[in-house]
């Protein structure tokens, strides 16, 4: 049996590029992994089984574990099933990367209970398939993603800096934000916003911001709150609702607004993320 921790993610900076014939957006994002996660307890069985800590997430063949269970088999001809416990911690529609965090995770540990029969590259091309963030995983943490988000590049760890990820009590889909975006800018990926980060100047955005904002104006309200707090930036993370503070400052708490204290991490290339 192994124990997996399955981190979230959040987007550093996320730039929509355009919209493309196939539905999706064009993207240049640098994402970032954190410190604060689900675990994972995976074994090999006869057949696919998934239960979860959380009562309200489906354990049905919707949930992205499952779905990545059988991707694995389709592509390796490898015939067990696997028993699957989550220990969710990553709220849902919250552009927090959960649910493609436990895809990447389940393909990771199903290929190392098995002998590792595929390569990271392979485990990161087929995820693709079933999810545009779940590439995004197996980089080293730090990474910067192309293309609907799957042509992920490696990139420096950045330094450690401290990150309270914030959440407040709606949710958003993920194509109800893009549907609402409106292009606004040259539709040219900018090199210099990566190249800036890179050199320790951070001009941190999220053009997904604007339309999530749209759509629940309250989302608004709480940056306007968390800006005045002292942090060095606030952020909606991919489509939202969940924002990511850096640098000092003071999170508030009340009973709807969550707020979890974290990190950056990166994993090394020979194992999995730890936290
Ligand atoms: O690939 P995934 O299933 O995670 O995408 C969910 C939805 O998010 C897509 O159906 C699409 O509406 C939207 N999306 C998009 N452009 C992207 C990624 C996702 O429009 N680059």
């Amino acid at each position: 049996m192994l124990n997996v921790f399955s981190p979230a993610k959040i987007n550093l900076f996320l730039q929509v590029l355009g919209k493309r014939t196939d539905g999706y957006h064009e993207l240049s994002t640098l994402i970032q992994t954190v410190g604060f996660g689900d675990n994972l307890e995976i074994e090999l069985a006869s057949r696919d089984s998934l239960t979860c800590s959380d009562p309200l997430i489906p354990v049905d063949h919707s949930n992205l574990i499952l779905k990545a269970a059988q991707l694995f088999r389709t592509k390796t001809g490898i015939k067990t099933g696997l028993k699957v416990h989550l220990h969710k911690r990553i709220p849902i529609q919250a552009g927090l990367g959960g649910g493609s965090s436990n895809a990447a995770s389940t393909l990771w540990a199903f290929n190392q209970l098995v002998g590792q029969v595929a390569t990271i590259e392979e485990l990161q091309r087929w995820s693709a398939e079933i999810g545009s963030d779940i590439p995004f995983f197996f980089s080293l943490g730090t990474a910067h993603c192309t293309g609907r988000g799957e042509y992920v590049s490696n990139l420096t760890h950045l330094p450690p800096c401290p990150c309270w990820i914030i959440k407040p009590p709606i949710g958003l889909s993920t194509p109800d934000v893009y549907r609402a975006f409106q292009l606004n800018n040259s539709g040219q990926p900018s090199k210099r916003y990566l190249e800036e980060i890179l050199i320790g100047q951070y001009r941190y955005f999220n053009d997904l911001e604007q339309p999530a904002f749209m759509l629940k104006p309250e989302l608004h309200d709480l940056k306007q709150t968390l800006m005045q707090k002292g942090f060095d930036t606030v952020l909606m993370t991919g489509s939202g609702s969940a924002f990511f503070c850096l640098g000092k400052g003071q999170t508030f708490s009340d009973h709807h607004v969550k707020s979890y204290s974290t990190c950056f991490i990166n994993r090394t290339p020979y194992g999995w993320y730890k936290n």
